[in-house]
């Protein structure tokens, strides 16, 4: 069969179409905009992308946004007085810190500085605590987006049997929550599991976050199965070209053969993650107005 391949990149400009709109109620009901801080140490190339691109989405779905780029020698305490000042900032109601940080920060002890009302990015213990225990907080951007993909394409995943590759804070420790909290049996796989294939043949959903070029081959997956792959991985340039390809954990050719439906690379996730992230400062934002947020978000 060939697979209907899921089309993020139209989902998430959607979706932050209709964030825009409840941008512009909530800035009539709240009488000031949300706002988003986003904070840049050093001058990693991808960092910056990634960075400006947050900031332009911001403004777009009628945000404000707040940009600090610090020099790759900040340190621990400037750094933390820094997010002192954003927690301190009535009009920031977001603050996502972009990781990685330069190796002599500490990454954990910046987050853990961040207010969980603010935490955007959902990686606070306080927000970790809440996922854990299902109750409302912020949950991390890129399985929410994940997940939101998944109910789109399959409705109700009751019952399902769900494969995570990959156990990161960032990525899959979160959507295996998500996965179990939407009634799903869910399986967590890593670098230490036995038998990957043969783990991944039983699942009716499987989500790709390990950070490996097209690691998971076709066969290995059940036929008719949900592929949602997370990997971003640029492959090293081939015949004079002046990048290479990117290409997800997924060896998508193969298994938009197999897949009942797959997420490609580019344009699959990766544009989920800023529309969520613009959702939880939304979120957070009615939160820290003391309105509640609509249901639709
Ligand atoms: N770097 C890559 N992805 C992310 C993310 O979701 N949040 C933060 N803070 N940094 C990142």
């Amino acid at each position: 069969m060939t697979a209907t391949i899921i089309d993020g990149k139209a989902f998430a400009a959607n979706l932050r179409e209709r964030i825009g709109a409840m941008a512009a109620d909530f800035e009539r009901q709240a009488g000031r905009k949300a706002g988003l801080a986003v904070v840049l140490v050093g001058d990693d190339a991808a960092s910056q992308v990634y960075v400006r691109s947050k900031g332009k989405a911001t403004l777009a779905a009628n945000m404000e946004s707040f940009t600090h780029l610090l020099p790759g020698d900040t340190t621990q305490d400037d750094l933390l007085a820094m997010v002192d000042t954003l927690n301190a900032n009535p009009k920031v109601d977001g603050i996502l810190v972009q990781l990685p940080l330069p190796a002599h920060l500490d990454e954990q002890a910046v987050v853990d500085r961040i207010l969980p009302s603010k935490d955007v990015d959902g990686l606070t213990p306080v927000s970790t605590g809440q996922l854990a225990l299902g109750l409302p907080g912020l949950v991390p951007c890129t399985p929410l987006g994940s997940l939101m993909l998944l109910k789109d394409q399959l409705g109700d995943l009751s019952g399902m049997d769900a494969v995570v590759i990959g156990r990161s804070i960032l990525v899959g420790k979160p959507m295996a929550q998500l996965l179990l909290d939407a009634n799903a049996t869910v399986t967590i796989a890593h670098s230490r599991t036995k038998n990957l294939p043969e783990v991944v043949s039983r699942a009716d959903i499987v989500v790709a976050a390990v950070g490996r070029p097209e690691m998971v081959k076709a066969e290995w997956l059940k036929d008719g199965a949900t592929v949602i792959d997370v990997g971003i991985n640029r492959l090293a340039p081939e015949g004079g070209a002046e990048k290479g390809r990117l290409v997800g954990d997924v060896d998508f050719a193969g298994a938009s053969e197999r897949a009942g439906a797959i997420t490609p690379v580019p344009g699959g996730v990766g544009p989920m993650t800023i529309a969520v992230l613009l959702r939880n400062t939304l979120v957070a934002a009615h939160r820290n107005a003391g309105l509640s947020p609509p249901e639709s978000l």
